[in-house]
């Protein structure tokens, strides 16, 4: 289909919007890191301020990446690729847009509410009640114009892409209202429904399924159209890709136990989560070789396509993260890695490699699609952002791999009496360096991400969406 009658036939409104919310959410979100990594080496930069301080500010920082950045990508990406792939418009414009402004809205009410407190406590599931009612309104209505559009798809086969989608989708909506089961006692105040170590078991098979099916099978979604898009070659193995799909989502459900142990969860189920994560190194590997392996006989791309750098890269943060995680959910290593700054390296590993590199290269791909130019503005200005991004992130993990085995290792520490060897705060004062690395390293990621806006604002400033030029751009043959 041409690109001229695709500006008619797809709703590319609501995707343009998400891809700029993305970018603007992007750099909110990683600023508040900055911030917060800042106050780890200044403390004084709390500013003495409840609101400005950093327990209010991390779960702000938290909510703004994943769900602002990460989810508003996510958004962006499903839209435009389930209508290409299916060949048809989005089930309805007018539900498309209610969960676009729906979605700005709880961004909106979180970044008010969290600053001034308001929390459920449990970890990346903050939002009070009222938000988290709104929110999952929106979802659902996600799911109808993602599954409604699906069902009116006028090719046979449903590409694997969606797949992941809608598994996020449909897990998503599971997780977020089975872990909001709660009782309000005001309107800005509510109690879990659970108690216990049930309380817990519920909020980490929530957690980290927000890791697997948030995190990591939405992305996937994305990695499976825009890898072979940008290397213009289908994807490895077809099938392949089914088998990662139906393995990574039988598996990922059961692991969330990885983060409870040695507490009062039982120990078998600890010991399932223990063995689950192993095996999920299986599909998750699966998925990193399949994405890899599309650009054979493409890889001399890579010497001059920044964006192809991005991707492949992000697949070598997945693979690198989703190797370290297995290892992590040994009891034996997580006796060491749990409560230091280990677990931060790796969560930026796959938060910063993985998840914002995959992001960044297909908004590289999809904006200039999306406002009728050929390409962005400046190829150079991607490649400087893909070194400061890629710096920056190797910065980051590798001052938190040090810090982390180091905390570790002083924290059990024993003398011959049995006494501690050290203090809690000499094992502070040492990660001081560290902490300092690290916001170097995340300085970098974002001022990669200010090339980024400038770069789109360029682009986008200079859209042409009349059907005319989309016409004249077929003609020379670019699209
Ligand atoms: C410029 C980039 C970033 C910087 C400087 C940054 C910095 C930080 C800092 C300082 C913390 C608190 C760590 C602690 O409590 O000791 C944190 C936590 C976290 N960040 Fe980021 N971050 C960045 C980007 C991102 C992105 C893009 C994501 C997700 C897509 C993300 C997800 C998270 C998560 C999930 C946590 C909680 C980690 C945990 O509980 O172990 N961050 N970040
Ligand atoms: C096979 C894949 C993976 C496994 C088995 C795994 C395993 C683990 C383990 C054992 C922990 C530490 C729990 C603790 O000691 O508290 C952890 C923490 C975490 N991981 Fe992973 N991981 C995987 C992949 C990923 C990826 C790809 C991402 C990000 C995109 C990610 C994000 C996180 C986050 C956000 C946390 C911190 C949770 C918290 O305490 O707040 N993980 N993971």
């Amino acid at each position: 289909m041409s690109t001229a009658t695709q500006e008619n036939a797809y709703n590319y409104k609501v995707v343009r919007q998400f891809a700029i919310a993305t970018v603007i959410w992007g750099i909110v979100g990683m600023s508040v890191g900055v911030l917060i990594a800042a106050q780890l080496v200044w403390p004084d930069l709390n500013f003495d301020l409840p609101w400005t301080s950093f327990g209010r500010l991390r779960p702000l920082h938290t909510n703004a990446v994943i769900f602002a950045f990460g989810g508003s990508a996510l958004f962006a990406t499903s839209y435009y690729v389930v209508q290409r792939t299916s060949q048809t418009r989005l089930l309805s414009d007018s539900l498309a847009a209610f969960t676009f402004w729906g979605w700005q809205a709880v961004i909106v009410l979180a970044a008010i509410t969290l600053p001034l407190g308001y929390t459920t406590t449990k970890e990346y599931a903050e939002l009070e009640w009222p938000i988290a009612i709104l929110l999952a309104v929106v979802w659902i209505v996600y799911g109808i114009v993602f599954f409604g559009t699906i069902m009116k798809r006028k090719t046979s086969h449903i590409y694997v892409g969606n797949w992941f989608f809608g598994a996020f989708i449909v897990v998503t909506a599971m997780l977020h209202i089975v872990n909001h089961i709660s009782i309000p006692v005001t309107f800005w105040k509510s109690y879990s429904a659970y108690a216990g170590a049930t309380d817990a078991l519920i909020q980490w098979w929530y957690g980290h399924n927000a890791v697997g099916f948030f995190l990591t099978t939405g992305f996937l979604g994305m990695m499976y159209y825009f890898v072979p898009k940008q290397a213009e070659r289908p994807i490895y193995s077809y099938r392949l890709s089914i088998v990662h799909f139906w393995a990574l989502i039988t598996l990922y459900i059961w692991a969330g136990p990885h983060h409870l142990h040695y507490t009062a969860l039982p120990d078998w189920a600890q010991s399932l989560g223990m063995v689950m994560s192993i095996i999920l190194l299986a599909p998750s590997w699966g998925g990193m070789i399949n994405g890899m392996m599309t650009l054979s006989g493409a890889w001399h791309k890579l010497r001059n396509d920044p964006i192809l750098r991005f991707l492949v890269v992000s697949l070598a943060f997945y693979g690198m993260s989703t190797f370290e995680g297995p290892m992590m959910a040994i009891k034996t290593v997580n006796a060491l890695s749990h409560y230091t700054d280990w677990t931060v390296g790796h969560v930026h590993a796959g938060a910063l490699g993985w998840v914002a590199m995959v992001t960044i290269g297909s908004m590289y791909h999809l904006i200039p699609r999306l406002f009728g130019r050929e390409q962005m503005v400046s190829v150079g200005l991607i490649n400087a952002h893909f070194w400061l991004a890629t710096i920056g992130t190797v910065l980051y993990i590798a001052s938190l791999w040090v810090n982390g085995i180091m905390q570790g290792l002083m924290w059990r520490a024993v003398n011959s009496d049995g006494t501690l060897t050290y203090s809690f705060a000499e094992a502070l004062s040492a990660a001081h360096y560290g902490y300092i690395v690290r916001l170097i390293g995340g300085a970098f990621f974002l001022t990669g991400m200010f090339l980024m806006a400038w770069n789109v604002w360029r682009t986008v400033r200079v859209a042409d969406y009349s059907r005319a030029t989309v016409a004249a751009r077929i003609a020379e043959g670019a699209h």
